[in-house]
């Protein structure tokens, strides 16, 4: 695996396996890599001759009183993990190559990034949208890999993609669990050991809803406000809890057949989300 940290080196090899017609997958992380990110890596493998990964905690998509400082930062260990999965290349910037200068663009999806996480992470989808557009255009892969883990982010970079026709084809990867159910994630880290025991909780929560959901044996309103009750007494903050259409993420009705539901609750300072795809 070759890693490289300047945008120059990215493109130059990029460009050479683009010389050759090989496709080309990208894979953008935060690091501090897990099951998960791996999953993304082998599907990667499975649909292109190159795989590029790519590390940076980005600024521009944490909050003030976010983790930006906090967030983990495992170079060295992502590094041999990449290795041993067959990644090719590994694109690790500083903060200073990605933005040399305050970036003036925006990339803004008002309707999409002011639902669900983006009600209590203002601007957060702004910077997600800015730096994955910044990366496409640096790597200019023919595929791009990202998880149902984060199924509004997903949704969001699939709006950006065909609003600003970027030549590239998006895949979503199925969320890799743990054996409890917990949904892997860079931030299970923060975790006191009496919050993981807890933290299974958000999809069993999620599981009990769609399987009442599905069963039609009471308002979908009021499946969703028990499972809330149930979170809050266990000891979460629940930030959201809502049934969506998998389409557009807007409230589903009742004619609508493609259902996600999506939380984001907290456990102390830490917040997990989760979500779960059906139909009914
Ligand atoms: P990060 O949280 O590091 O996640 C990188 C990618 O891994 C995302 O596409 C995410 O959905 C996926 N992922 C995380 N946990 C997963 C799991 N348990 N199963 C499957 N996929 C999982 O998401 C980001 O970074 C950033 O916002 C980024 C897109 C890199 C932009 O900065």
């Amino acid at each position: 695996m070759q890693t490289v940290t300047t945008i120059e080196a990215l493109r130059a090899q990029v460009s050479a396996w683009r010389r050759q017609n090989l496709r080309i997958a990208l894979v953008p992380t935060m690091g501090n890599l897990h099951a998960g990110h791996l999953k993304l890596v082998s599907t990667a493998r499975q649909q292109a001759d190159k795989v590029v990964v790519s590390i940076f905690v980005n600024p521009t998509q944490f909050g003030p009183n976010e983790d930006f400082e906090r967030y983990p930062r495992t170079e060295a260990a992502d590094q041999q993990q990449l290795a041993t999965c067959h990644t090719d290349l590994l694109f690790l910037p500083t903060v200073e190559t990605l933005y040399p200068r305050p970036s003036q663009t925006r990339i803004s999806l008002p309707g999409l990034a002011a639902l669900h996480c983006g009600q209590s992470r203002p601007g957060h989808f702004d910077g997600v949208a800015l730096v994955v557009c910044k990366l496409l255009n640096m790597v200019q892969p023919d595929s791009l890999l990202m998880g149902e883990k984060d199924f509004q982010q997903l949704a969001l970079i699939r709006q950006m993609v065909a609003d600003l026709n970027i030549p590239v084809e998006v895949h979503g990867v199925a969320t890799v669990r743990e054996a409890d159910g917990l949904a892997m994630s860079s931030r299970n880290g923060y975790l006191t050991t009496e919050q993981r025991q807890l933290a299974p909780r958000l999809y069993q929560a999620l599981q009990t809803a769609r399987d009442q959901i599905q069963n039609g044996q009471s308002s979908d309103q009021s499946i969703i406000a028990e499972q809330i009750a149930t979170l809050t007494a266990a000891g979460f903050a629940v930030d959201y809890f809502s049934l969506s259409r998998s389409q557009d993420l807007l409230p589903a009705t009742d004619t609508d057949t493609e259902l996600v539901l999506l939380a984001a609750a907290r456990l102390g300072n830490t917040r997990l989300i989760d979500n779960i795809s059906f139909g009914r």
